[in-house]
């Protein structure tokens, strides 16, 4: 009886660690934060687009396959990251599973709400068209897809949808985007997910297009964006801090009142990369103004940007890039970049005024197109035939696709694991193991004292969290399954 019941408690333990899940983060002054332990929050991301924008359709995209985010997340948390973006998604297929990987793994997911799609965003040359029903029809089918996860950091409005091309009163309608999101997000999701703004490194606007997104408008308070993104590749090779212009971003951005990051960054003119800008993007200088960035991109496609490259047996091979950037990662003082730090908290938004705008070419008006009634109609009744999703349960696991490091060499011990709850995944110095945490890992056999006691911690934090009732549920029934099975 006794050997019976520490077997059901290990097991127990076992199931239990798959209903962890992160703490949802939230946005606070220019920083991101743990909204349980108020730890500032740094992005150490990735881009993540497998097969670029030919591997997105109706039927199959980024986050719907299990089997290759179940490898790739076990690749992230070796790499030590805690962040991915997804750029294009179909709001009706199942996430549940991918989402439920990344998460077990301690990683968040900043998802673009657009498709290439027809009508999936908006035209820049003709926004006033592409600002319709349809449109939305993606944009709010994102959120409703998405927005019961709790490891969702955010969702961008829009993509490099202002640059030089792009019609004069574009901002406008990227910033009606933002408020329709945040009020569809007010109406229908339990907790505030931020909405931002991912631009191109057009240097001439740049901070005309944040501060036209970043300021405060009396009339229309939902519509500023809770952060901005740069895709900027201005540090390539050996770089230094202001042969990249780096010092002049960090500057402009350094009194910006919400978190900014590199939402793209990886230049490849010098190849392999070495991603020596990430000592200068999470170094003293800079963080104060950026809070962190993601490298562009996973795999390895035609425009030779990736970290890893998915072989045509279906094995993967790390590339140099991949181990250059595992190791930059190692060498970064965590506990600085985790540091709250009450002066980027209290701040505060300007007004909206034209004198914040410098280029003659850029809208310097905050008259925002109104909605339509059909929009409207979504946000107070929510979408109709709406998608969902919600956690379900994932274990400690090896991953189904045999690896290989950049010299051709097997790497046979990489493990997917799922972290205790409340656990971000971080870099680790040593390059081999990315968790803070092992009470999780289901081959351990554990006494029955400590099975018990992160059992016990597990349910309580899932309970208590909103989004992750769910999980629980499921490891709840799992463990009656599993009794069953036992007795
Ligand atoms: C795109 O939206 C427009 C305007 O609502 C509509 O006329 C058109 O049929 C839509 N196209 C598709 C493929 O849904
Ligand atoms: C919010 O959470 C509660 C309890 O988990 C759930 O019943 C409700 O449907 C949720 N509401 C939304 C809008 O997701
Ligand atoms: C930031 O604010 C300080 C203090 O108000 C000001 O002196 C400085 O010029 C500002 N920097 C930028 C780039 O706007
Ligand atoms: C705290 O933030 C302020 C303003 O962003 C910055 O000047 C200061 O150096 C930061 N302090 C620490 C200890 O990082
Ligand atoms: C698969 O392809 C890779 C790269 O071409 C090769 O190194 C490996 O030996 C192949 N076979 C297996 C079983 O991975
Ligand atoms: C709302 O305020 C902005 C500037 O703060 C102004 O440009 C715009 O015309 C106002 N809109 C309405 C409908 O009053």
């Amino acid at each position: 009886m006794i050997a019976s019941y520490s077997r059901i408690f290990t097991a127990l333990c076992a199931l239990a660690s798959t209903a962890a899940a992160v703490t949802p983060l939230k946005v606070d002054g220019k920083d991101f934060v743990n909204s349980d332990t108020g730890d500032r929050f740094q992005i150490i991301g990735i881009d993540y687009q497998p097969g670029g924008q030919s591997g997105f359709s109706t039927k199959k995209d980024p986050l719907s396959d299990p089997d290759t985010c179940l490898r790739d997340a076990a690749l992230m948390q070796r790499l030590g990251i805690n962040t991915i973006r997804v750029y294009n998604l179909e709001p009706s297929l199942n996430h549940d599973k991918c989402v439920s990987y990344f998460n077990g793994a301690g990683i968040y997911i900043i998802l673009d709400v657009n498709s290439p799609l027809d009508n999936g965003s908006l035209n820049r040359g003709e926004p006033w068209t592409s600002y319709n029903p349809v449109y939305f029809q993606q944009v709010f089918g994102i959120i409703e897809a998405f927005k019961s996860y709790p490891n969702v950091l955010g969702f961008f409005a829009g993509n490099e949808v202002i640059n030089e091309d792009a019609e004069y009163l574009v901002p406008a309608y990227v910033r009606a985007v933002i408020r329709d999101m945040k009020d569809y997000i007010a109406k229908h999701s339990n907790r505030t997910i931020p909405v931002g703004y991912s631009a191109a490194d057009v240097r001439n606007i740049l901070m005309d297009t944040d501060r036209y997104f970043e300021c405060h408008m009396k009339n229309s308070t939902s519509s500023q964006a809770d952060f901005f993104g740069l895709n900027s590749y201005s540090w390539c090779g050996k770089a230094s801090y202001k042969s990249s212009g780096y010092n002049v971003l960090t500057e402009d951005f350094s009194n910006s009142t919400m978190p900014v990051f590199f939402s793209e960054y990886g230049c490849n003119e010098v190849k392999p990369r070495v991603f020596t800008e990430v000592q200068a993007i999470y170094g003293e200088e800079m963080t104060q103004a950026f809070s962190g960035g993601l490298v562009y991109e996973w795999t390895e496609e035609d425009n030779e940007y990736g970290l890893i490259q998915v072989n045509k047996n279906g094995s993967v091979t790390l590339l140099v890039d991949y181990e250059n950037l595992q190791g930059q990662f190692g060498k970064l003082d965590m506990d600085r970049i985790q540091s709250s730090n009450s002066s980027q908290t209290s701040v505060t938004r300007e007004e909206c005024s034209a004198d914040l705008i410098t280029s003659k070419k850029f809208l310097n008006a905050w008259n925002l197109p109104t909605r339509l009634t059909k929009i409207n109609n979504y946000i107070e009744n929510g979408l109709p035939n709406k998608p969902s999703g919600s956690l379900v349960s994932v274990s400690s696991t090896s991953i189904p696709v045999k690896v290989y490091g950049s010299d051709g060499n097997e790497i046979s011990d990489i493990k997917y694991k799922v972290l205790a709850d409340g656990q971000v995944n971080k870099p680790s110095s040593t390059g081999t193991s990315s968790s803070s945490s092992s009470s999780s890992d289901s081959s351990a056999s554990g006494t029955s004292t400590s099975s018990s006691s992160t059992g016990t911690s597990t349910s309580t934090n899932a309970a208590s969290m909103n989004g992750a009732s769910s999980v629980l549920v499921g490891g709840v029934s799992g463990f009656f399954m599993l009794l069953a099975s036992l007795m």
